[in-house]
Order: C-alpha cells, then sequence, then structure tokens
C-alpha cells in the first residue's frame, strides 16, 4: 500500500488510567491498525472495550501513553507535534457521537448549528454562499431545509444524528469518526443512517472508523 493512501495509522497503541496507586485500567492495550482514504472502516468491541479511549487519544485528548498515531502520514501522538497541528487535525478529523441530542446545542436552531463550524473556518464568504451550503448539506444528509427553524428538541433523534452528519461533513474533514452513531436510534432508522454514511463515502470519498458495540 502506498503511504500517501494511508490516512490514518494507528500503531501499538496503549492508553492506561491510573485509578489509585494500586490500581491501573488498561484500557487500550497494543492496538493497531491502519485505515485507507475513502473506505469504511468498522471497529466492532463491547461495551468497556476501549473504543471511545482510542477515539479521545486519537483526537489528542488524552496522550498516548505507548505507541504511535500517523494522520495523513504526519505523527500526532507526540504531543508538542500535536499543539502545532491542532487547528488542522480538529478541522480534518471529525466526530459524530451517539447522543447527538447532547453534542448539539439545544438553544441553536439547526441552521445557526450547522453554520458555525463553516463560520469559524471561514468555510463560505457572504451570507449567501453559507445559506446555499447549509441548504445543500441539509439536502445530502435527508433532511427538509424547513427544519432550518427548528431546535434539536423539536426533531426526532434520527433527524438529530442526520444535523450532527451535515455539520460533520460541511468542514470537508478526511477522517470522520463515528463513535457508535447508530447505538441509540430505533433499529429501523439505524438502517437508514448506515446507508447514508454508505452513500456520502461512495459519492465523495469521505473516510469513516465507525464504531459498533
Ligand atoms: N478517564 C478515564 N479514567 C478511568 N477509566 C476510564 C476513563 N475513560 C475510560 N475508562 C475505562 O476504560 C475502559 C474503556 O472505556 P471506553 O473507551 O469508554 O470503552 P467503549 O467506548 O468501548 O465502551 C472502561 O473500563 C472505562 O471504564
Ligand atoms: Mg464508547
Amino acid at each position: 500500500m502506498n503511504a500517501s493512501d494511508s490516512i490514518l495509522d494507528v500503531r501499538k497503541l496503549k492508553q492506561y488510567f491510573h485509578v489509585n496507586k494500586n490500581l491501573t485500567m488498561k484500557a487500550v492495550d497494543d492496538v493497531s491498525f491502519q485505515i485507507k482514504k475513502g473506505e469504511i472502516f468498522g471497529l466492532v468491541g463491547e461495551t468497556g472495550s476501549g473504543k471511545s479511549t482510542i477515539a479521545r487519544t486519537i483526537m489528542g485528548i488524552y496522550p498516548a501513553v505507548e505507541g504511535e498515531i500517523y494522520f495523513k502520514g504526519e505523527m500526532i501522538s507526540n504531543q508538542r507535534i500535536f499543539r502545532q497541528n491542532k487547528k488542522k487535525v480538529r478541522r480534518n478529523m471529525q466526530t459524530i457521537f451517539q447522543d447527538s441530542a447532547a453534542a448539539l446545542n439545544p438553544r441553536m436552531t439547526i441552521e445557526q448549528i450547522i453554520a458555525e463550524p463553516l463560520r469559524i473556518h471561514r468555510l463560505a464568504s457572504g451570507k449567501k454562499e453559507l445559506q446555499e451550503k447549509i441548504d445543500r448539506l441539509l439536502l445530502e444528509v435527508g433532511l427538509d431545509s424547513s427544519l432550518k427553524s427548528k431546535y434539536p428538541g423539536e426533531i426526532s433523534g434520527g433527524q438529530r444524528q442526520r444535523v450532527a452528519i451535515a455539520r460533520c461533513i460541511g468542514m470537508d474533514p478526511d477522517l470522520i469518526i463515528a463513535d457508535e452513531p447508530i447505538a441509540s436510534l430505533d433499529i429501523s432508522i439505524q438502517a437508514q443512517i448506515v446507508t447514508l454514511f454508505q452513500d456520502l463515502q461512495r459519492k465523495y470519498g469521505f473516510t469513516f472508523l465507525f464504531y459498533r458495540a
């Protein structure tokens, strides 16, 4: 495999939590995997097996105890390097969580939620372009633009997850970490959201790290 095809390369990652002086919790112990550009990489593990810890370590929330993480060929597990690249990495790596209700600000409208990161990262120039972008993102995730003025509490769980996905793909990230994104949805809705991820991958070549219990 060509090194440039690799989006994420996790090598012998270890993550321990020191619960107290006698107890060390080995949340992640010697995990290695590699994700290629444009693939949906599924990581299956029961609750407590360390999936979210791996995600947080990739995102640089915890420094790795041991092992290395390479993002687009660049080492990001070293804290000094990570701090230097923080803004770039944060923008290019986006996350979707199980509980989208908690991840979306309840006091912001759907429109404001999708617009916020686009504004912060200046991904739209002017009001008109921003509006067009929001409308297009809603369409991509299968939501009617009439939902724009609604608040997260006024729409269904599946719709909220679609909003989270719209917000995420608006950043055009190189990697999307979806941490059990369908776990809290009804079975029938789960299939729809999986299909949406597959459509987005096929259409735009998005790369996913997809967790399932
Ligand atoms: N900040 C932390 N401090 C101590 N233990 C933790 C911390 N975060 C996670 N753990 C423990 O690490 C293990 C893995 O948790 P987690 O990564 O959340 O698993 P998963 O996402 O697969 O359910 C669990 O036993 C959890 O209790
Ligand atoms: Mg988890």
